[in-house]
């Protein structure tokens, strides 16, 4: 499995750190072809910017529309090569000046100056001439507008419209280079289809290729080369000018560092790459795409799920590597879930059926785990019953109606199947894009777990209501275990019916049990659920802090039982038996340790494991918000780097992995 380029052909467009970046691509496994696409702006060139000072200086201005804070700073700065500053800047406060917004604001303060007129936000063009037609009369005015980079038209055509005289005023600080043989030559080379990856470190850049390839005529050919190629942006205003052009971006770092672009565009490139021109040649168009659009073809589709790495370590039998996925392996740690979450709540992501695709393929884009698990959450089933769920901000989930006496489980209504249609549906959604050979986990909450939060009304230390129930009033704790079983098992198979190669039970909070307590309370209702699953379909017993409670969690049922960090992986597989697969069981608070720490207590609990077949990698419990990305990748890559070693191991196994 190798981590890096793999001999792929990798452009990238760096100009000042252009030989940098072709040695990191090289470091990297990759073949450079890096063309440089800017050349800094001497001030002294910028005719425009002086000629707009000498019509300003002989009174021939009327209206200033400034459009950026760069460009306003580049104009100032070339003005100066030429003129004092006082005189230009006095001949400035006397015309009208318009700021597009806080930037051109920002600006004008550091030159002692203040808009008359600012256009209100979004900040567009819209905004600008609405405000202009309040504000300020067009008629006959002579009016200087700043561009920088692009022109804008519509601006333009608009302000002419309005019967203005006007002189656009385009400011660079980046030009194209001076020799463009090397960049034309690229071009040829990405439009013939020899590149696979391309990177870009500005949006400068991203206009200027556009621009020279325009230029050749060639402009429809490199967007159509693109479509085929893996796109590594070094960040959102270079992702935006990607966009627009039509090109989409595949990867985008956690930082804005040129090591992390090609670090992590280095390791999932090939993946990316081989995705994207299955799409593109399924018709998709890659111009523009979302994970959940990929449509698999041909060969690909024929992959065998039931061979996957992570089902046959489910099944216990020889893998060629220890399969890791993780939990909440997408969420608040990674920067697209977060952009995602500044514009939709959690629940509506939940019920969003193509959002929560897209979520679940995001994670395992990013991270190149062995299994994807569907993007949903365990209290999502305690709604139809009545119980009035809500995440509230930064508390957690909030429940409005406790369920504490007899006669509010009573009350619970059953739940109807068809309640939890946009889990089936993002399920669906999720295995259509979702590669062939990778399976799709499905869950629920375990009874004790979903009864917890019912009873409690949310997080809880001590557990005391749930427990105050539980000994007080058996009758109503059995009945409300009951319906919660019922509930799940159909959840579970609703899932797998949907499309869940494996399901899992969170029963988290089982571990603040006796042995005993959990004997009685909770064995016989999760016995139910795993007795009652659709068979031939692994499933996963998971809880934390159940050190005491393995073997009985075991006997309850599961064909992989979950470990946290809190018990040694060997002892507890022994506890567990053999005759059943293990996960876990790092604790996720190591992800906040350098790599190579990471690495070394990943090897650890290989060494545990031994190579036994039936060993998933995973974390004891659900990565932490605050968790590096990068560490995480470290984790997976450590884990399946060891896979040469285990493949021998497992062959040792062979045979006798039952005993
Ligand atoms: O693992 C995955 O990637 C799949 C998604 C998943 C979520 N929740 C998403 C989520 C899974 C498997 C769960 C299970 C879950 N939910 C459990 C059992 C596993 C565990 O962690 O113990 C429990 C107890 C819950 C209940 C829950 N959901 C709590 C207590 C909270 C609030 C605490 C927190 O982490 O914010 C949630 C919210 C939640 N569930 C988030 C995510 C990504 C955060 C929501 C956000 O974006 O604000």
């Amino acid at each position: 499995m190798p981590a890096g380029f793999d001999g792929l052909h990798v452009v990238a467009f760096e100009s000042r750190r252009a030989e940098e970046m072709g040695v990191l691509i090289a470091r990297h496994g990759g073949r450079p072809l890096v063309a440089p696409t800017m050349r800094e702006v001497p001030l002294r060139e910028m005719p425009d910017a002086l000629a707009f000072a000498r019509r300003l200086l002989n009174g021939e201005v009327d209206v200033v529309i400034l459009l950026t804070g760069v460009g306003t700073r580049t104009l100032a700065a070339a003005i100066d090569q030429e003129y004092p500053r006082e005189r230009w800047v006095e001949a400035l406060r006397r015309v009208t000046i318009v700021a597009r917004g806080p930037k051109p604001v920002a600006a004008l303060r550091e030159l002692g100056l203040a808009p008359t007129v600012t256009a209100p936000e979004p900040n567009t063009w819209r905004e600008l001439l609405a405000a202009l037609d309040q504000k300020v009369p067009l008629q006959s005015q002579r009016v200087a507008v700043q561009e920088y980079g692009e022109s804008n038209p519509d601006l333009l055509e608009g302000l002419r419209q309005r019967g203005a005289e006007v002189t656009a005023v385009p400011v660079y600080q980046w030009a194209l280079p001076e020799d463009l043989k090397p960049l034309k030559s690229a071009i040829r080379t990405i439009v013939a289809g020899e590149i696979d990856a391309a990177l870009f470190t500005s949006a400068n850049q991203v206009r200027n290729l556009f621009q020279v390839a325009a230029d050749m005529g060639l402009e429809h050919a490199l967007r159509d080369a693109f479509r085929r190629m893996a796109v590594g942006s070094i960040g959102p205003t270079c992702s935006d000018a990607l966009r627009t052009l039509r090109v989409s971006v595949e990867f985008e770092p956690d930082h804005v560092k040129m090591g992390d672009l090609v670090r992590g565009i280095a390791r999932a490139s090939k993946r990316l790459v081989a995705k994207k021109r299955v799409a593109a040649d399924a018709g998709v168009d890659t111009t523009a795409w979302r994970r959940a659009d990929m449509v698999w073809a041909g060969a690909e589709r024929q992959a065998s799920l039931t061979d996957s790495v992570f089902l046959r370590a489910c099944r216990r039998e020889p893998v060629p590597y220890t399969p890791i996925w993780l939990l909440r392996q997408a969420g608040r740690y990674q920067r697209e879930y977060r952009e995602l979450r500044a514009k939709v709540s959690f629940l509506d992501l939940c019920k969003t059926p193509d959002l929560a695709a897209e979520v679940t393929l995001m994670a395992v884009d990013r991270l190149d785990v062995d299994a994807a698990i569907i993007f949903s959450d365990i209290l999502l089933l305690l709604e139809p019953m009545g119980i009035g769920l809500e995440f509230a901000k930064g508390e957690g989930p909030v429940i409005h109606h406790p369920v504490r006496t007899g006669a509010a489980v009573d009350q619970l209504a059953e739940v109807d199947p068809q309640a939890l249609d946009f889990v089936y549906e993002a399920i669906r959604l999720t295995r259509r894009a979702l590669s062939p050979s990778l399976p799709l986990i499905g869950f629920a909450g375990g009874p004790f777990t979903l009864a917890s939060y019912a009873i409690e009304g949310g997080g809880s230390r001590h557990y005391a209501h749930t427990k105050t129930l539980m000994y007080r009033d058996p009758v109503a704790w059995h009945a409300l275990m009951e319906k919660l079983a019922r509930a799940v098992t159909g959840y579970l198979n609703g899932q797998i019916a949907a499309g869940a190669q494996a399901v899992q039970m969170f029963d988290s909070w089982v571990g603040c049990l006796s042995p005993d307590d959990y004997r009685e309370f909770v064995l016989p209702h999760s016995g139910f659920i795993f007795s009652h699953l659709t068979p031939g379909v692994p499933a996963i017993h998971f809880g934390t802090d159940t050190a005491t409670l393995l073997e009985l969690m075991r006997d309850a049922g599961g064909d992989v039982i979950g470990l946290d960090w809190r018990v040694d992986l060997a002892e507890g597989w022994a506890r567990v038996g053999y005759d059943a697969a293990v996960q876990g069981n790092l604790d996720p608070v190591i992800l906040f340790a350098p790599p190579a720490e990471i690495r070394r207590r990943a090897n650890g609990i290989l060494d545990k494991a031994a190579g036994r077949p039936g060993h998933i990698f995973n974390l004891g419990h659900g990565i932490l918000p605050e968790t590096p990305e990068d560490n995480v990748l470290a984790l997976v890559d450590a884990v399946h780097e060891r896979s040469e070693e285990l493949r021998v191991k497992s062959e040792e196994w062979k045979g006798d992995g039952r005993s």
